[in-house]
């Protein structure tokens, strides 16, 4: 079939009322289709928007838009967050490793597909590029694919290949992908966090990362560590300098030996450039990625996540501040249990002890209305910039005291009256 491409105008006119609309994520938010999708604001009614995380402008949840368009989203990102707060939209917790199961099984079954792909090949093949996560399962389940196909779209090794003959419709554009540099965020709490984790990280460990500077902190702090692999559902430029010292090998992984295993990416410019057409990374479904199943393959998993608030038991509140939806559950649950089943493999929290207005992100109880992403009964290691607390094992009273003393000295006498209140002044007579 002969490459032709069509005006994102015409493109976008398969959507209909009342059509469930998906929309690819991160790096590979395909925003000239979403422009042209939200000028049809006043032809279509009643599209119900599903998507992970979106990067750069989302015009589908202007006030314009509202009347038209209703965004469900799986994941609460920055640009769609007023939306989902409000009566416009909706938030569905979910882990990352069931969303394809949603597509497959026609629970949010998916009528149109809007994606960014690689350029097609010589034998008209693209690929989903930076984010093969659940576009892949949302791509093979669609009734109607419409592709931005970018000149700028790395093109990725893995099981994110699609053939050009798929799309119904498909605009050509060369437009740089949205770029996120963690490295710049990394502020001296970070640092000190990052120091903390990088004790608990013998060599061959299997490394997942979550989002933010926390990550990127870490990976900083590994440059004398040797061998390490990576099987994470995202990650960023953090990898690049340990790839290239040779921190970063993967040669004692089980699943993918010599290859960085991904969901997707997220970074610079210069992250984009090295996964190009480079068979050292290998992108998969997250379906497969944070498979319990296979995560556990891999020697000494490491999972390292964050969270907006920790109660005294361990209780992680990761997607909400109280009742309001700030993120998602993503994988941090997929990659806490899977790091905990693997052979040597530590689950770890990570967290600055206070919030930046000077709240202790260590409480008595959570908010009210907040959603806990991971159970206190899956806590292994809880990290701050004050130290390192270990929760497994331990009863609710010695965790109280455990996590105290990792948490801000500012907070530590309003901690210790919201134990003795609760558990009263008993100390276990153990460590
Ligand atoms: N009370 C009130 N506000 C709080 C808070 C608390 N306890 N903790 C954080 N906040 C606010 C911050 O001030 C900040 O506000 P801003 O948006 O106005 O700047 C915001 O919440 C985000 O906090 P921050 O500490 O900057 O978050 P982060 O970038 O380190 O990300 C999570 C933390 C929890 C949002 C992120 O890790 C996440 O989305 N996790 C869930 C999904 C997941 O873990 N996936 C893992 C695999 S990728």
């Amino acid at each position: 079939m002969p490459i032709s491409y069509t005006s994102p105008e015409k493109a976008v006119s398969f959507i209909k009322s009342h059509q469930r609309v998906f929309i690819h994520g991160s790096a590979a938010t395909p925003t000239r289709l979403l422009y042209a999708l939200a000028e049809r604001r006043d032809e279509v009614q009643n599209v119900e928007l599903v998507s992970i995380t979106t990067l750069g402008d989302m015009p589908l949840v202007s006030e314009e838009c509202q009347k038209s368009f209703f965004m469900n989203s799986l994941f609460v990102s920055a640009n769609i967050r007023k939306a989902v707060n409000s009566d416009h939209g909706g938030y569905v917790p979910i882990f990352l490793s069931e969303i394809g199961q949603l597509f497959r099984n026609n629970i949010l079954g998916v009528d149109v597909a809007l994606i960014q792909v690689s350029e097609p090949d010589a034998h008209g093949f693209c690929t989903l590029g930076t984010s093969v996560d659940v576009a892949k399962p949302a791509v093979e389940t669609a009734k109607i694919i419409v592709a931005q196909v970018n000149k700028r779209m790395p093109r990725t090794h893995g099981d994110g290949h699609i053939h050009f003959s798929k799309f119904s419709a498909a605009i050509h554009v060369d437009d740089p992908l949205p770029e996120i540099n963690y490295a710049e965020k990394i502020s001296k709490i970070e640092k000190q966090i990052g120091y903390h984790i990088s004790s608990l990280i013998e060599d061959r460990s299997t490394l997942q990362m979550g989002i933010g500077a926390i990550p990127d902190a870490v990976l900083n702090s590994l440059e004398n560590h040797k061998d390490l692999g990576i099987h994470t559902e995202m990650f960023s430029n953090g990898i690049l300098n340990l790839m290239k010292s040779g921190a970063v090998t993967n040669a004692y992984k089980k699943k993918h030996p010599g290859k960085v295993v991904s969901s997707f990416t997220v970074g610079t410019k210069e992250l984009y450039d090295t996964i190009n057409d480079n068979p050292e990374f290998s992108f998969h479904e997250a379906a497969y990625v944070n498979d319990t199943a296979i995560i556990r393959k891999n020697p000494k998993v490491i999972s390292i996540n964050s969270c907006l608030e920790l109660d005294l038991t361990g209780q992680v509140c990761a997607d909400s501040i109280g009742s309001y939806h700030y993120s998602g559950v993503g994988g941090q649950m997929d990659f806490m249990r899977g790091a905990a089943l693997s052979v040597g493999g530590k689950p770890i929290m990570a967290l600055p002890s206070q919030t930046k207005k000077g709240a202790s992100k260590i409480v008595p109880f959570l908010k009210e209305g907040a959603g806990v992403v991971t159970t206190r009964a899956h806590m292994h290691y809880v990290v701050t910039e004050y130290g390192i607390a270990y929760l497994f094992g331990k009863n609710l009273r010695q965790r109280a005291y455990e996590l105290k003393r990792i948490a801000h000295p500012d907070h530590h006498e309003d901690l210790d009256r919201a134990i003795r209140e609760r558990f009263g002044s008993y100390i276990y007579p153990f460590r």
